[in-house]
């Protein structure tokens, strides 16, 4: 029997592991995320899975269906959480998937395809600024050159597995082929107040917007804040000011497109100097990948304008670029389905946010579905859902689960 009780019960419990007393943080290949990975494995043996980690530490269970070695539906979501997080996002989808495995195995149920839920070890991209990092392993799209970025401490992404006991010669053994998984369905809170606002508690994704992540260093002269005259400066800081307010303008002017300056560091970062460097990330997303590198185009050369001007010096960095990633239309209408079975209405609706499914979709056909959340509040502590409507949520991919099958 699925239990939304324990669902609720359980996303307590793994917010219970983070690096801040009191909040909610949980970041890659942290002692916070291997506490988490053996509480998970051990939810997902008692489902009647086979579990264990994988080389890059995606913690992964396996429900063998009428006879074992068939190939799978992949179900999933992330074990990671941005810093200050809420305790649904990717967790929910997880547990959710684990809850209905567990329901199917309490009565002795076999389906003519293995099941397989990962709980992936990086998606939100906290720890070395590079997201997707267990999807992507899965989906044997793992750049090999991330194994050289630096945390913030200066730990190499390779250094920090092999302290967590990986090898990250291993990672390209765990790719999955094409035919090994038949789709994947992710269930995810949908971050965003179409539901709440429509009064529905589950809705199907059509696509996950693209999105291209940018680093951005401005270089002036660093000096003294008392002495130097105003119009004989070289400030790092005041024209990243302008850039923030450039991205913001540029991504404004397209009702689709999204622009965010989401961290800066000043250097040196003190009350009387000048800053002479600054280094901030640019997020832009669009429902369509020739919006969002228009907008990007757009917004690199007005840094190089705004730079040009104040006689500062920049570099731009792509760090990271994903193209939409389209729902099967095959699995989206069983999605429908499973929804009216519910006694739900259908709705359909695109994705904001970015999803582990964007790497899967390297190698399967891809779907989602996503549950109300409070407000549309996510990435923050304030994250809220419903036992009623994780309940409907894992009602509906069980059933989703249960009549899936590939067309011929
Ligand atoms: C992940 O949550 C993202 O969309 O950045
Ligand atoms: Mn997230
Ligand atoms: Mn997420």
């Amino acid at each position: 029997m699925l239990s939304a009780e324990r669902i609720m019960q359980r996303c307590d419990e793994l917010a219970r592991h983070s690096e801040l007393p009191g909040g909610l943080t949980r970041v890659f290949l942290s002692p916070e995320g291997r506490a988490a990975n053996e509480q998970v494995l051990g939810w997902m043996r008692e489902a009647g899975m086979q579990a264990r980690l994988d080389a890059i530490g995606n913690a992964a269970g396996r429900y063998e269906g009428e006879r074992p070695g068939l190939p799978c539906l992949m179900l999933g979501s992330h074990l990671d959480t941005v810093r200050d997080a809420g305790r649904y996002d990717g967790m929910l989808g997880v547990i959710s998937a684990i809850e209905c495995v567990g329901s199917l195995h309490s009565q002795g149920k076999r389906l003519p395809f293995a099941i397989e839920v990962i709980g992936f070890g990086d998606e939100e991209g906290v720890r070395f600024g590079t997201t997707l990092l267990g999807s992507r392993a899965v989906a044997g799209i793992f750049d090999p050159n991330s194994l050289q970025m630096k945390d913030s401490r200066g730990v190499a992404m390779a250094d920090a597995l092999s302290e967590s006991g990986f090898d990250p010669k291993k990672i390209p053994g765990i790719a999955r082929k094409k035919g090994d998984v038949l789709a994947y369905a992710e269930l995810h809170i949908e971050q965003g107040p179409v539901l709440e606002a429509e009064g529905l508690a589950v809705g199907v994704v059509t696509a996950i917007n693209g999105f291209s992540r940018l680093r951005v260093t401005l270089r002036g002269t660093a000096g003294h804040a008392g002495t130097v005259p105003m119009n004989l400066r070289r400030d790092a800081l005041a024209g990243a000011a302008e850039c923030v307010l450039a991205t913001e303008n540029i991504a404004r002017k397209h009702a689709e497109v999204v622009g965010t300056v989401g961290r800066i560091e000043a250097k040196p970062g003190a009350i009387n100097v000048i800053p002479g460097e600054v280094v901030f990330t640019v997020d832009v997303r669009a429902p369509e990948d020739s919006l969002r590198k228009n907008a990007v185009s757009v917004i690199s050369r007005e840094i190089e304008e705004i730079c040009r001007k104040r006689n500062l010096r920049s570099e731009i960095e792509l760090l990271q670029e994903f193209g939409v990633t389209r729902c099967a239309p095959w699995l989206m209408a069983q999605m429908d389905r499973a929804v009216a079975s519910q006694g739900f209405r259908v709705r359909r609706l695109p994705s904001g946010a970015g999803h582990d499914g964007m790497a899967l979709g390297a190698i399967a056909d891809i779907c989602m579905l996503f549950v109300r959340c409070k407000a549309g509040i996510s990435h923050s502590p304030l994250e809220s859902i419903t036992q009623e409507d994780a309940a409907a949520g894992a009602a509906v991919l069980l059933e989703f689960i249960r009549s899936f099958s590939v067309p011929r």
